[in-house]
């Protein structure tokens, strides 16, 4: 008889695991890192995990430290016999530098594609930033597979927000807001961003004189330092007064003070998926990673 699955949860993602759980035949595998004085770490898997499948949930904000651990993790699983990896990382990060933007700039998303490609069986991720790569397939060559959070995002706006407006910030950002809008089934427009440097932006917001009885949601795959959104809020105060916009990330990054950031230039309220845990988290992914899981193993 087939064991079930054993799944890691090597980073905070305690919510999304126990949704994972309580959905899937699995069972918990135990692990520890150990960080030693001199800021190397030690790995120490618990688990059986002899002929087994593993998943490994590890989301993959702020990647550099945590890529070492993960990846001595992912070797020492197969040096104790694990038949496959299945790499959930809610968060899959080093997606924006996909192109050399300066001559002799490394493009960080083929460099990080390669190395997960080489010590993992499988990826499995929600809303990378998909931008001039357009698949995961150009950069990875282990199976990957894309989940969305549309339908979640979507069913939290139909069941909290009376009128609403789905703006995007940028045009990236329509491949999301066109998809939650449909199934939300609300009007949506996208603005234009320009991005100067990491902190400098400017968008164009355009009149907002027919939505003045909506709700503005502005909604973004991540939010970084919140500049991309801080910039439309600050305008959409005046241009709409009656209603504050809310922000909608899928991603909670949230680089140093973002999020009093944002809500001191005026957002109602934020609310994010939990691919990254944050107090911000008011949509759970778990199901939609679950059934996912619940296809690759059978
Ligand atoms: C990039 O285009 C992304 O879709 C986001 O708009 C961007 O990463 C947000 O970054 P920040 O919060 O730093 O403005």
């Amino acid at each position: 008889m087939h064991k079930p699955i054993l799944l890691f949860t090597l980073f905070s993602n305690e919510q999304l695991s126990q949704t994972i759980l309580k959905s899937i035949p699995c069972d918990l595998g135990n692990l520890a890192f150990h960080h030693f004085p001199d800021g190397e770490t030690s790995v120490t898997i618990q688990s059986d995990v002899q002929d087994r499948t593993l998943v490994f949930l590890a989301t993959l904000d702020r990647p550099n430290s945590k890529i070492i651990p993960l990846l001595f993790a992912a070797e020492t699983a197969k040096a104790l016999g694990a038949k496959r990896i299945i790499l959930v990382a809610p968060y899959l990060a080093y997606m924006r530098e996909d192109k050399a933007f300066h001559l002799g700039e490394g493009i960080s998303a083929h460099h990080f594609a390669k190395i997960l490609s080489t010590h993992f069986d499988e990826l499995i991720t929600v809303d990378p930033h998909l931008h001039r790569i357009t698949s995961l397939d150009q950069v990875y060559t282990i199976q990957s597979t894309v989940l969305h959070a549309a339908g979640a995002i979507a069913h939290w706006i139909e069941t909290h927000v009376r009128n609403p407006l789905l703006i995007g910030p940028d045009s990236e950002s329509e491949q999301w807001v066109g998809d939650i809008a449909q199934k939300a089934n609300a009007p949506h427009i996208v603005l234009e961003k320009i991005r100067k440097g990491d902190r400098d932006i400017q968008v164009i917001l355009p009149s907002m004189e027919a939505y003045q009885d909506k709700t503005p949601i502005l909604v973004d795959d991540i939010i970084s330092t919140g500049r991309t959104l801080i910039e439309p809020i600050k305008q959409l105060v005046h241009a709409i007064p009656k209603h504050y916009p809310i922000c909608i990330g899928v991603h909670a990054v949230f680089s140093d003070d973002a999020y009093q950031d944002l809500l001191r230039a005026g957002a109602e309220k934020i609310i994010t998926c939990n691919s990254i845990q944050h107090i911000s988290n008011h949509i759970d992914l778990g199901n939609v990673i679950a059934d996912s899981l619940r296809e690759s193993i059978t």
